[in-house]
C-alpha cells in the first residue's frame, strides 16, 4: 500500500512523523517486543529527530525497546558535521534513556569496504538470519538527482541482489559513504519518505509516475515487498505531482492535506 499526505510545511509534516514513530514503536513492542527502525542523514529529518527528543514525544516511547540502526553514513569519525550518526545522536539519542547497545551505528571512521563489512555483519547478527533483514521502520529522503539512502543514479550496485550493505564512493564531492541496499530496504514493514521543496518538484512526479523497478533514479525503485510506503511531502515538492499521479498504480493512495 502506497500513502501520499500533503503537509502545510516541514514543521506540520516533522509532527506527524513524530506521532507515526511513536504509533509504529508502540504496535513493534508490542506485537514482537521491541522496535527497529533505520534512519537517513540529511536536513530533512533534523526537526523530527528533535521533536522525538524532547517532549511530548520523547515519554511517549518505550527507549530500552528501540532499536536504532542508520539507513547509511559518510566515512567520517562519529563526532564529524557530516556524520549522520551525530545527527541522530546530538538531536535524539543523547536526550533518551535509550541503552547503549540499543544504538547500532554504522562505523564512518572507517574505510567504507570495511564499515560496509562490519555493519553487514552486525545485521546478521542481530536479525539472526540468512536472508534479508525487516525493520519496522525504514525512514527515506529523496535528493534532487533522485538518489535515496547513499544509493546514487548510475551507481553499479543498483541491480545487486545479494548484498545488504554496500561501500559508495562519491566524486563529487569526493566522499566515500556506506549504505544499505535497495533489498534491504525494500523489505521494511514501513518505508517513509519526507521531501520538500520546490527544487525536488519535478523529480518527485517522476518518481510518483514511474512502474519500473529499473528507473534511474534510484528513489522510483523503493517498492515494499511487503509492507507500507508512506510519502509525507510539502505543497512545494507536490507542486509538479499531476492527479494521476495520486494513483501511482501501486496499492490504494490516498491525499490528505494537514
Ligand atoms: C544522507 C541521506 C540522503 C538524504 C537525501 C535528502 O545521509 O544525506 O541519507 O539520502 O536523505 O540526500 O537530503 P535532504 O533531507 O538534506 O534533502
Amino acid at each position: 500500500m502506497t500513502l501520499i499526505r500533503v503537509f502545510s510545511d516541514l514543521d506540520a509534516i516533522s509532527h506527524e512523523a513524530a506521532s507515526l514513530f511513536i504509533k509504529l514503536a508502540k504496535e513493534s513492542v508490542k506485537a514482537q517486543t521491541r522496535f527497529v527502525a533505520a534512519l537517513s542523514g540529511g536536513s530533512t529529518p533534523r526537526r523530527l529527530y528533535s521533536l522525538l527528543g524532547s517532549l511530548p514525544y520523547r515519554d511517549q516511547v518505550d527507549w530500552p525497546r528501540v532499536h536504532i540502526f542508520w539507513v547509511d553514513e559518510r566515512c567520517v569519525p562519529k563526532d564529524h558535521e557530516e556524520s549522520n550518526f551525530k545527527v541522530v545522536f546530538d538531536r535524539l539519542l543523547s536526550k533518551v534513556p535509550i541503552p547503549g547497545t540499543n544504538i547500532h551505528r554504522i562505523k564512518g571512521e572507517e574505510l567504507s569496504e570495511h564499515g560496509a563489512r562490519d555493519y553487514e555483519a552486525h545485521l546478521k547478527e542481530f536479525f539472526g538470519l540468512k536472508d534479508f533483514p525487516i525493520f519496522d521502520l525504514v525512514l527515506l529522503g529523496m535528493g534532487e538527482d533522485g538518489h535515496t539512502a547513499s544509493l546514487f543514479p548510475g551507481s553499479k550496485w543498483l541491480n545487486d541482489t545479494k548484498r545488504l550493505v554496500i561501500p559508495v564512493h562519491l566524486k563529487n564531492p569526493n566522499l566515500d559513504r556506506v549504505t544499505l541496499t535497495l533489498p534491504v530496504l525494500n523489505h521494511a514493514r514501513n518505508i517513509l519518505f519526507l521531501v520538500t521543496g520546490h527544487s525536488k518538484a519535478k523529480v518527485l512526479a517522476e518518481v510518483m509516475t514511474v512502474k519500473s523497478h529499473r528507473h534511474p533514479y534510484p528513489a522510483a525503485r523503493i517498492h515494499p515487498i511487503h509492507g507500507r510506503l508512506l510519502w509525507f511531502i510539502d505543497p512545494e515538492s507536490s507542486s509538479k505531482l499531476r492527479s494521476d499521479n495520486w494513483g501511482m498504480g501501486r496499492g490504494e493512495p490516498h491525499q490528505s492535506t494537514a
